[in-house]
């Protein structure tokens, strides 16, 4: 057993947080939760997503978003970006890395993004090209790695084409995407190694929704594996909005306290990240999806 020692932590709330929210979150609640966020020690950041507002009016505000955020040092702020137009709204913004967003199931990929599998990469190739050449790191996302709401099933093999064809496009980092969180650790642990034989695991990270709990034993059985990058979500917020019923990514909290329990320092502070969520929440009017962080409150409701 290779287990990780050290943990890298992509926080994804203010994109794939807020991205489904049926309200309209204010501009200024994104950046004040980038804001609080980095406060609280993550370094790496999703602000937002350069994709159509018809298609998610929750991201409508990108360019404001980047344009106002503080940018700290030692911070960076990826965004979503599907094509050229985006990757231009993008730079124009001031956006120093971005991510490209493919699936290894055809079916989401029509819904996601209105092309197919092979259509989205020949889409992504300019886009990848033109942002290295602006010295703009990018990151690959691959959905629907353990299972798809249209198709049910997703081959392995499928999402080890897919991861492949973004690394060997340039991709620094490959984020598998268990978007609707129907894998267990069985059968991610399978799709690791799959995808590993052609992509080096360093370069792979986990983003796994928590819909059905499982998101925890995925991060711990991918860390056996040696994976050390991770996705989460300050108090488990978000969905897809193209994936009926998915639920938020693990949350960042949950992710802090197993890291805790391991000895592993993220360098993050679990109270003022717990306290974010419970901000972050507040301003949606909801609770927190992360157990951590209620039970942390109920402890200190207490007195204990
Ligand atoms: P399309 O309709 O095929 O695109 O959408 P189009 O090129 O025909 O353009 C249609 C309209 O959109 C035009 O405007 C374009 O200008 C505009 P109109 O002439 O009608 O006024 N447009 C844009 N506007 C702003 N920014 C752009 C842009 N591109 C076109 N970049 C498209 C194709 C990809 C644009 C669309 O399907 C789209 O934006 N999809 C994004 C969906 C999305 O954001 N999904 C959530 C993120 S992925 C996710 O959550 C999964 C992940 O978390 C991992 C996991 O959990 O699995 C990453
Ligand atoms: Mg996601």
């Amino acid at each position: 057993m290779t287990l990780s020692r050290r943990v890298k932590i992509v926080e994804v709330g203010p994109r794939d947080g807020l991205q489904n929210e049926k309200q309209t979150v204010p501009t200024e609640i994104k950046l004040e939760l980038i804001e609080r966020l980095a406060d609280a020690g993550l370094n790496t950041i999703e602000a937002t997503a350069f994709v159509s507002p018809k298609w998610v009016p929750q991201m409508a505000d990108s360019a404001d978003v980047m344009k106002q955020l503080k940018r700290r040092d030692g911070v960076t702020y990826p965004v979503l970006v599907p094509n050229e137009k985006g990757l231009d709204a993008a730079l124009s913004a001031g956006a120093k890395e971005i991510a490209v967003f493919g699936a290894a199931s055809e079916a989401f990929s029509q819904k996601n993004i209105n092309c197919s599998i092979a259509e989205s990469l020949a889409r992504f190739k300019p886009v990848v090209d033109a942002a290295k050449s602006a010295g703009v790191a990018v990151r690959g996302y691959v959905s629907c790695a353990l299972g798809c709401p249209y198709q049910g099933k997703v081959a392995s093999a499928a999402v080890s084409d897919v991861a492949w064809a973004l690394y060997e496009m340039g991709c620094y980092e490959i984020s598998l995407g268990d978007t609707i969180g129907v894998g267990t650790p069985g059968a991610t642990r399978e799709m690791l190694e799959a995808v590993a034989r052609r992509v080096p695991l360093k370069k792979l990270a986990g983003h796994y929704h928590d819909t059905y709990g499982m998101a925890i034993a995925n991060i711990y059985a991918s860390m056996e594996l040696g994976v050390a990058v991770f996705d989460a979500s300050v108090a488990g917020l978000g969905g897809c909005p193209y994936a009926a019923g998915a639920s938020g990514n693990v949350a960042t909290e949950d992710i802090v306290w197993l890291m805790q329990g391991l000895g592993i320092d993220t360098g993050i502070d679990l109270d003022r990240l717990a306290a974010t969520g419970a901000w972050i929440s507040a301003q949606l009017g909801r609770e927190t999806n992360s157990k951590v962080a209620r039970a942390l409150s109920a402890v200190k409701a207490s007195g204990a």
